[in-house]
């Protein structure tokens, strides 16, 4: 059956798999460089750290390490592991289903390529099922977000195929998917003689050029900033500071009628 089949493996046979590993470990550089020359470039954690040393002055309490530890947690079991920042619905739904999609395609692809890419392995058979989950999870998180939740198409009324570069993130994580899913279908049927399988495989390979290349120009890095934000927000309301931010009103929440018209959704 198709989806327990390791892609790499078979691949194997006509592209060494010290190749393989080879185009992973660049990747991984392209990852970390442009991340790096994203952070010179726009100063944001030059300007993260100087602000949270700015905020800790008006702390109205000393968090012990155990506390600090505590709130860690906190924010990696709640606003990382379930992007809680999205709030109860279809926005954070499909952003689960993307981003664990593609965490599970990406351990599933190093795991295959590194242990088990040769023509003779013997792939343990959760890892393909993994590799294929993964790739049809971040289809459909990234295109439910895509063709119905960005803000353009959701809020703004623009046409789903009104492309700006602020898609490049998300529509090469959708490509890198679905060719590789099509790539492994078609080379699994191992059909002799035919192009369409290293068609795919072409398409899968310049997707992932572009999804690692373009890291520099697009939103790759946020899974990065969002979750050293998300601890230092949670530190900030812990020891008091509350990023120099006045505390919630006293007040019981009364907008009047008004904010009840409509759903809040023109931002
Ligand atoms: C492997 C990890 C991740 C992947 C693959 C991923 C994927 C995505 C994608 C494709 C988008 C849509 C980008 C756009 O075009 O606006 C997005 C947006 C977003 N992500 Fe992530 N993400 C990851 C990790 C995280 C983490 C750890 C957080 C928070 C702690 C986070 C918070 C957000 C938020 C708040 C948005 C904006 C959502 C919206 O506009 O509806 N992401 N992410």
């Amino acid at each position: 059956m198709l989806i327990t089949v390791n892609p790499f493996s078979q691949l194997s046979g006509t592209v060494a798999p010290i190749m393989m590993q080879a185009f992973v470990i660049i990747m991984i550089s392209l990852v970390i460089v442009s991340t790096l020359l994203d952070i010179i470039h726009k100063k944001n954690v030059k300007y993260f750290f100087e602000n949270a040393k700015k905020a800790k002055k008006s702390a109205k309490k000393n968090l012990s390490t155990t506390e600090k530890t505590s709130v860690i947690l906190k924010t990696i079991a709640s606003d990382i592991a379930t992007t809680s920042e999205l709030g109860a619905g279809k926005r954070r739904v499909a952003h689960l289903l993307g981003m664990y999609g593609t965490i599970l395609f990406w351990v599933g692809s190093v795991v295959m390529i590194f242990c088990y890419a040769s023509p003779s392995s013997e792939t343990p058979i959760l890892w393909p099922i993994i590799w294929h989950l993964g790739a049809i999870m971040t289809v459909v998180g990234g295109s439910w977000f895509w063709f119905f939740l960005r803000v353009d198409v959701y809020s703004e009324a623009f046409p789903w195929y009104r492309i700006i570069q602020a898609d490049l993130f998300v529509l090469a994580l959708i490509a890198c998917a679905f060719f590789g899913l099509i790539w492994s279908f078609l080379q699994s049927l191992s059909l002799e003689n035919r192009w369409d399988a290293t068609l795919f495989l072409a398409l899968f390979i310049i997707s992932n050029l572009v999804l690692f290349g373009g890291v520099y120009w697009s939103k790759f890095a946020h899974m990065f900033y969002k979750p050293g934000a998300a601890i230092q927000k949670n530190l900030a309301e812990a020891d008091g500071s509350r990023d120099n931010l006045p505390p919630p009103a006293d007040a019981p929440e009364q907008f009047g009628l008004g904010i009840k018209r409509e759903e809040p959704k023109h931002y």
